[in-house]
């Protein structure tokens, strides 16, 4: 029912609960940064509402991310209103693990099937390098928590910087297959300005990290089932899938089929895009009535670019950073 210019189907929505994170990831944000006023962000209730409007629409996919989900106040009831829609087939979540381990089981019980959990380092200085505020022994216990709460699939995603984990490629896979989950190694993307290194210096292609995981584990293409920018691999005798997510090297606009969502209630066409559509304004100006929310989502898919343009040499395009756009 959502169809694009270009006759791609929208049945995916990545719902940004907040642009707020206990973190500080160094590809993700600047070291200070200023948060949107409460007044901006949508409430729970709108936030279910317009969820609803796109299953209704056939969205059968969402995903709840950030900012980091776990930090916002009644994540896990907006969680049990979209894991109880008639017409949703999967609610996922990404999270940068750190509140995992309080969390997991109310998310499970809420209905949500899939995780995705950051992480980029096994090294804890490394890993406090990266996050600038993380601690790693939180996050392991946050996966070991959620291991024994019954999800579907747990992901971990792992962005690779040059000299800065790129050596931890192997041991992550290791981690990963010891404990049946999967992981996706991503490339950096330029949203953003960030000061902490330079994005084009620290470029890792995804090809690369094939190279430096092929001398451990001989990596066997499998099937794409997913729909999403992931090329997975396994490693034979395992049940892990090892994805890569290739923004610069591999482009996977033509199979899009998501949106985005912002936590001030901007319908984000495209991540590499700015191509927006307000629909706080909508829900606000027409409390009662779903069909101008309705409309205003059908009509958004006329703005939805064709593909991203990433490009490394020059300054970032995109000003928004990853945290306000819905990781
Ligand atoms: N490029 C690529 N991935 C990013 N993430 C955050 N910022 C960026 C970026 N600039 C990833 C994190 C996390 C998810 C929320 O988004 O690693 O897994
Ligand atoms: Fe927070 Fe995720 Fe951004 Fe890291 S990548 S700062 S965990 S939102």
């Amino acid at each position: 029912m959502l169809i694009d210019r270009f006759g791609r189907r929208v049945t995916y929505l990545r719902l940004s609960v907040t642009d707020r994170c206990d973190f500080r990831c160094v590809y993700c944000m600047a070291e200070d940064m200023t948060f949107l006023p409460r007044a901006q962000v949508l409430s729970i209730e709108e936030m279910a509402r317009i969820a609803r409007v796109f299953v209704e629409l056939g969205v059968r996919k969402i995903r709840l991310t950030g900012g980091e989900p776990l930090v916002r106040r009644g994540l896990v009831d907006l969680a049990s209103q979209l894991g109880n829609l008639a017409g949703l087939d999967e609610l996922c979540m990404t999270t940068n693990g750190g509140r995992l381990a309080e969390f997991a089981s109310s998310l499970a019980a809420a209905g949500v099937k899939r995780i995705n959990v950051s992480l980029d380092s096994l090294d804890e200085d490394r890993f406090r390098q990266l996050t600038r505020t993380g601690q790693l022994a939180q996050v392991l216990a946050g996966i070991e928590t959620a291991r024994a709460a019954g999800f579907q699939r747990i992901k971990l995603n792992a962005v690779i910087l040059r000299g800065r984990n790129d050596d931890e490629v192997s041991d992550l896979v290791r981690f990963a297959l010891e404990r049946r989950l999967d992981i996706s190694f991503i490339e950096e993307m330029p949203l953003g300005v960030i000061s902490e290194h330079s994005r084009h210096e620290a470029f890792c292609s995804s090809e690369e990290v094939r190279g430096l995981l092929a001398p451990a584990f001989p990596l066997e293409p499998i099937a794409d089932d997913s729909g999403g920018p992931s090329r997975y691999y396994r490693v034979p005798g395992h049940e892990s899938r090892i994805g890569f997510i290739s923004p610069h090297s591999e482009n996977f606009c033509a199979a899009c089929n998501r949106v985005r969502l912002t936590a001030e209630g901007r319908l984000l066409l495209c991540l590499g895009n700015e191509h927006s559509v307000d629909l706080r304004a909508v829900v606000r100006a027409h409390p009662e009535d779903d069909a101008p929310l309705r409309r205003a989502i059908v009509e958004a898919m006329t703005v939805k670019p064709e593909r991203h343009h990433f490009d490394l040499q020059s300054e970032p395009q995109i000003l928004r950073f990853m945290n306000a756009t819905g990781g």
